[in-house]
């Protein structure tokens, strides 16, 4: 029997999706999934429903299925995070030779993968944490792929992982070399935190907007804004949202307002506040996921307000559009700085112009933003170095002041507006309060201070209370 070129674990939504995909691109695939319980018929309904595509083979043993591929092995996990993969990989160990490729495209925590990059070497198996972006739709037809490990290894798979990825503008694979052990899941986990924060912005318009009207006209609003420099798959997406209809009835007033999460935002934060990166966005938009999972709490609170909210004015609708475009510019200016901090503090050779092409399509974060910023980080990583984004910022500063104005008096939540804004006005003032903070540091504790009337390499320390 001919061997296959490539092998998948795990038919669970997205292994199913990219194992299609792969059979599509004419490669011969293997496909495992284990057969306990009620995942007894998987691999067989798998290739019974696609029996169109003759290249493809289940399996239900490990042993078999590792056999069946040719060798180097190239196998893609896609199995559950965390300790399944650990599981998955001892099984498969004995059954590996050396310089055998495994590609773990689960959102993995990127310090699990820097931890089995590290293992695998040792056993000469090869091991690529790799990204991937773009849900059900996007493993079947064009992922965006964010692949990290050892730059031979990587090789190896490039001709397989660029075929099934999605094409960005010129026709390039949104496929590249992200950077050496865990650097790929790292980006795709900041890409979840960034994705995080677009869809609370979304969530926060939405809110706003639906005081004075209906969803209909949400979408009809959403979808202009669509038609211009402030695309985004996520505003589209979120128009059809709000247009599903169940009978005479508006789907989404029907959804629970709890939102979940799977971790990749909570270490996208974490991850931002371990590097000292003040990504305010990302981490607002965690928190308000979190708030939102306090429902009974909030039902509660809710009934004892004495003062019930009086019908909302409408807001200006313009200074909407600048202001969504401000906070989504500061939004993607955070991610890239992390990244830009993680390079140093990981020595990857994260190329940031790179990444934001690889996220031009098939991604959930794709957007004519993320087009632009190819060009903004192939001459300065820092966003707000750009001339034109500056300018477009301090222009639409009074617009998301509005915005904020008009959610409070609408006694609507606007959290990662208000970041957006705090962390402008921060970033665009000379001198913050951090002198007090200072002062009081050192009245406490005597972590001395820097002067302004001194050289900075020199600490001082006051006595406070001699006045
Ligand atoms: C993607 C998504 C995808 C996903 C995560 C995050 O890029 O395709 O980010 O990985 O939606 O599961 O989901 P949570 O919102 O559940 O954390």
């Amino acid at each position: 029997m001919s061997k296959s070129q490539f092998g998948v674990i795990g038919l669970g939504v997205m292994g199913k999706s990219l194992s299609l995909n792969l059979a599509e691109k004419g490669f011969d695939i293997s496909v495992y999934n284990r057969s306990e319980g009620d995942e007894a018929h998987i691999v067989s309904e798998f290739i019974d429903t696609n029996n169109a595509f003759k290249t493809l083979s289940g399996f239900t043993t490990i042993k078999d299925f590792v056999l069946s591929l040719e060798r180097p092995r190239k196998l893609l996990m896609m199995v559950q995070a965390g300790a399944v993969v650990d599981i998955v990989i001892d099984q498969l160990l004995p059954f590996l030779s050396p310089n055998d490729i495994i590609i773990d495209g689960g959102n993995s925590h990127f310090k699990d993968t820097q931890r089995r990059y590290l293992n695998l070497k040792e056993k000469g198996i090869q091991f690529i944490g790799c990204g991937v972006s773009g849900g059900e739709e996007g493993a079947r037809k064009g992922p965006s792929l964010m692949p990290g490990g050892n730059l031979e290894s990587y090789k190896g798979v490039a001709p397989i992982l660029e075929a099934i990825a999605a094409k960005d503008a010129k026709g390039q694979a949104c496929c590249t070399y992200i950077g050496n052990d865990g650097a790929g899941h790292f980006v795709k986990m900041i890409h979840n935190g960034m994705e995080y924060a677009e869809m609370q912005l979304l969530a926060e318009l939405y809110a706003l907007l639906s005081q004075t009207m209906n969803n209909d006209a949400i979408a009809k609003l959403f979808s202009e804004w669509n038609n211009s420099d402030l695309s985004s798959y996520l505003l589209e997406i979120t128009i059809d949202i709000l247009r599903k209809k169940e009978g005479d009835d508006y789907l989404l007033d029907k959804v629970l307002d709890k939102a979940g999460n799977k971790g990749t935002g909570n270490w996208s934060s974490k991850t931002a506040l371990d590097l000292g990166v003040p990504a305010n966005i990302m981490t607002s938009a965690l928190f308000a996921r979190y708030l939102s999972a306090f429902k009974d709490n909030r039902v509660q609170l809710a009934k004892q307000l004495i003062h019930k909210k009086s019908k909302g004015k409408a807001p200006d609708l313009n200074a909407l559009e600048h202001a969504y475009r401000m906070a989504r510019i500061l939004n993607h200016h955070q991610g890239f700085q992390i990244m830009q901090q993680a390079l140093e503090a990981y020595s990857w050779q994260l190329n940031l112009s790179e990444i934001a092409r690889i996220w031009t399509n098939g991604c959930i974060i794709r957007s004519q933003f993320m087009e632009d910023a190819i060009l903004y980080l192939k001459t300065s990583t820092d966003l707000l170095s750009h001339p034109s984004i500056f300018k477009t910022l301090e222009a639409s500063e009074p617009d998301l002041l509005s915005l904020i104005q008009s959610a409070m008096t609408n006694r609507v939540a606007s959290d990662t507006f208000w970041s957006a804004y705090n962390y402008w006005i921060s970033m665009t003032t000379d001198r913050l309060p951090a002198n007090l903070i200072q002062a009081q540091r050192d009245y406490f504790g005597a972590h001395t201070f820097q002067r302004t009337d001194a050289p900075l390499n020199q600490f001082f320390h006051a006595n406070w209370t001699h006045l």
